[in-house]
């Protein structure tokens, strides 16, 4: 990814000259400015989003510099601005900073002081427009009726979802990754009467504590360095609607902490704040973790846990669900080929069958990626297996299980495609290990759609 554009106004030559080779050095690209009034024409002609960031000197010959300040901002209030001041006039930094910079610092600087206020201004903002776009994206009205299966597997999760999204109790969803925790953690909020507020997510194992808190609770001017101003948090944000906890299994004991205290007592109190807020908010969380076991060992509160967890929805896996297979492909073929406007009629029989045998480890995720890149590869109107990555012999790598409950015909299926394997797809041995008949494990293959590799010694053996 190309790095950030940053503009730099400054009217003196060798600062300008100085900051500009140091960005370029780390491939950030760089336009100067060597006064307010070519700064100010810059952005007039410029274009929402076609600069990143604001590195501007308060004191200029030309122009004032809070002025210039003042005009960036009405022109364009979401560009992050650094201010420079010259030693001595920490006022011109404070007034920039209550006209919106983002941060400032005192000249002479050294190379690392800039480097550090600068990243953590583009951080900052980077964050902030990612849970923007989640939001729009997340605020589709057909988002929550987007969900497509035919499984009965399914179905039930489903129906429990749309049930329990009527209460107000908060939901664990549970499942392994790609099977849809967040897509139904949307149907929850979307289905509940509290879907005329914000429905909004945050991933608790992408940030590091401090950001995590800052974002969760908001923070006070001033209560930990780079905080310059306050700063709502996500749960006065969502503030009568639902709260998306992902990766709720990482969470550090501190945080964890405070989440209870939000759950229970229905308030918090911002970073650096002394007076608590109250709020109102439904809590769905989610992981891939087993949060029984870190609740045994320790490493989760239990009380948490139990709070949180007080409707558990549990997505199965994929290959748990073969019937929704077809459907969910057709749905992305569809999807994709709309979006770059080729025209695809279907599936070859031989797809079909072996995106079925395939035991999507990836689950709908991966199937999702499978069919954008099947979509760009296909030559005809069909897709054909050659254009999908996947194999059949993975069916044979069945991943560790956990301790859910599961039908004995999965374990079947399992057993059997792992025989199949270690005999190198040989059937006569393969029924033998298994005790059964090589017509009972002809009928079994073709039960349960299994694609086996029709080139290769080993294959034909009748
Ligand atoms: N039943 C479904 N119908 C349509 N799309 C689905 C379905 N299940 C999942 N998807 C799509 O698959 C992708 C992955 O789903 P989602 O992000 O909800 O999974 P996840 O369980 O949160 O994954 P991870 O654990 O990796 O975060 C998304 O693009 C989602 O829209
Ligand atoms: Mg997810």
């Amino acid at each position: 990814m190309l790095k950030a554009k940053i503009l730099i106004c400054d009217d003196e030559e060798g600062i300008r000259r100085y900051l500009q080779k140091m960005f370029v050095a780390r491939e950030y690209e760089v336009e100067t400015f060597a006064d307010g009034t070519s700064l100010i024409q810059r952005i007039e002609g410029g274009s929402e989003g076609d600069a990143d960031i604001l590195l501007q000197d308060v004191r200029m010959t030309d122009m004032d510099g809070i002025e210039v300040l003042k005009r960036v901002k009405k022109l364009r209030p979401a560009l992050p601005v650094v201010v420079m001041t010259a030693f001595g006039t920490i006022d011109s930094a404070v007034e920039a900073i209550k006209l919106g910079a983002y941060d400032y610092v005192t000249k002479p600087f050294p190379k690392e002081k800039i480097l550090s206020v600068i990243e953590n201004a583009l951080e900052m903002d980077l964050l902030k427009k990612e849970n923007r776009v989640l939001k729009e994206e997340l605020n589709r009205p057909d988002a929550a009726d987007n969900i497509i299966f035919v499984s009965d597997r399914f179905r039930e999760v489903y129906e429990l979802t749309i049930q329990v999204a009527r209460s107000d109790a908060n939901i664990l969803v549970l499942g392994e990754s790609g099977t849809g925790k967040e897509l139904i953690a949307g149907s929850v909020h979307y289905n509940s009467p509290r879907r005329g507020k914000r429905f909004l997510s945050i991933n608790c194992a992408a940030l590091s504590d401090t950001l995590l808190e800052s974002q969760l609770f908001g923070h006070m001017r001033g209560a930990f360095t780079g905080a310059i101003t306050s700063q709502k948090g996500l749960l006065e944000e969502a503030d009568g609607g639902t709260l998306f906890l992902d990766e709720i299994g990482d969470v550090s004991a501190s945080v964890q902490a405070k989440l209870l205290r939000v759950i229970q007592e229905r308030e918090f109190i911002p970073v650096g704040a002394t007076k608590s807020k109250s709020v109102d908010i439904r809590f769905v969380a989610a992981t891939n973790k087993d949060l029984d076991k870190e609740v045994k060992e320790g490493r989760f509160r239990e009380d948490l846990y139990y709070r949180l967890n007080v409707i558990t929805i549990d997505l199965p896996p994929l290959r748990e669900r073969a019937e929704d297979i077809e459907p969910l492909a057709e749905h992305f073929l569809g999807k994709y080929a709309r979006r770059i406007r080729k025209e695809i009629r279907g599936f070859a029989p031989e797809a079909l069958k072996l995106m079925k045998s395939y035991h999507w480890p990836g689950n709908v995720r991966e199937l999702e990626n499978v069919m954008e890149r099947a979509v760009i590869l296909a030559r005809g109107d069909l897709v054909t297996p050659d254009v999908l990555p996947i194999r059949p012999r993975e069916i044979a790598v069945a991943p560790p299980r956990d301790n859910r409950l599961i039908s004995l015909d999965v374990i079947e299926r399992e057993h059997i495609e792992r025989v199949l394997r270690q005999t190198g797809f040989h059937k006569s041995r393969t029924a033998e290990i298994l005790g059964i008949s090589r017509k009972t494990l002809d009928r079994k293959i073709a039960e349960y759609e299994m694609a086996l590799p029709t080139s290769g010694p080993s294959s034909h053996d009748a």
